[in-house]
């Protein structure tokens, strides 16, 4: 919730100069738009400079270097890095060899913690709370990091819980055994129909074709679920829908003229939840 206020003070007014003489290491090892360029964008709004890695293929890393060995260096020529790679628990690997903070944009089909703080300040816009909300998390549960993320944050929060994705795509052992532990209320289902009418949020996702093996197991599962107006009929007047984005199929532009979309604000929020994680971690707010 702290993190979510100071979001909501940015959002209010930005400082100009709160990370002045800062800077801020942005290495994306795997491909993105939002998370990197909406970090990017934070710190040279708070006054911060950059410097940055948009692929892998122009970093030593292609030659074979260890990502330790990269983060040690990088860790050099900054005050703090937000980092994408394609290996899970890279961050935390990253957070043993560094001395300044780590942000995780993303570690494989791991976890993606900064959108999930953007999710929450996005639900908390539209909901007006957090606690006790109805939430279906749709599509690719397996591979969707945000989702996993999203889960454990929900959860905390007594979120009732509606996994939806095909029998493939489901929800990790490793993260319904967590939210066990957390007490969370959780169901998993095949189709989103019966459901609409109970939810506050839908969360949509993209299959995320990079992390299939094979690709025919993707062409079976890549059109699961297509949200048109036809599945809005019978929603909640508060109901809305979310998507981490990019979206591929998953949500009919169609669909974008509804009062009911709101994933390009969401991914606005990543801006102000972004320049709150860089002022917090610097010790700047
Ligand atoms: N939501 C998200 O992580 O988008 P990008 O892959 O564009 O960063």
């Amino acid at each position: 919730m702290h993190i979510l206020n100071t979001a909501k003070k940015f959002k209010i007014k930005v400082n100009p100069i709160l990370l002045k003489h800062k800077i801020l290491a942005s290495l994306f090892f795997e491909p993105s738009t939002r998370t990197r360029f909406s970090f990017e964008s934070a710190m040279e709004r708070l006054g911060g400079s950059i410097i940055s890695l948009a692929e892998a293929k122009s970093s030593s890393a292609s030659k074979g270097e260890s990502v330790s060995d990269s983060i040690k260096i990088v860790d050099k020529y900054c005050d703090v890095i937000a980092m994408r790679h394609s290996l899970e628990g890279s961050a935390r690997l990253a957070s043993e060899v560094s001395n300044n903070p780590i942000l995780n944009g993303g570690d494989g089909a791991n976890q993606h913690p900064t959108q999930t703080f953007l999710d929450l300040f996005s639900i908390l816009e539209t909901q007006k709370k957090l606690k006790g909300l109805n939430v279906a998390l749709v599509g690719d549960l397996k591979y969707g990091r945000t989702t996993h993320s999203l889960a454990y944050a929900l959860g905390m929060f007594g979120a009732r819980l509606f996994f939806i994705a095909p029998p493939s795509l489901q929800m990790p052992s490793y993260v319904t055994h967590d939210l066990k532990k957390l007490k969370a209320k959780y169901s998993t289902h095949t189709e989103p129909e019966r459901i609409m009418p109970k939810l506050d949020i839908f969360y949509a996702t993209r299959i995320q074709k990079e992390r299939f093996g094979d690709p025919m197991e993707y062409e079976k599962v890549k059109d699961a679920y297509i949200i048109t107006n036809k599945l809005l009929t019978k929603v909640k007047k508060n109901f809305k829908i979310l998507h981490p984005l990019p979206r591929v199929n998953e949500i009919n532009y169609e669909v974008d003229n509804t009062p009911y979309a709101y994933y390009f604000e969401q991914a606005n929020n990543g801006l102000f939840v972004r320049e709150a994680l860089l002022a917090l971690v610097l010790g700047k707010v």
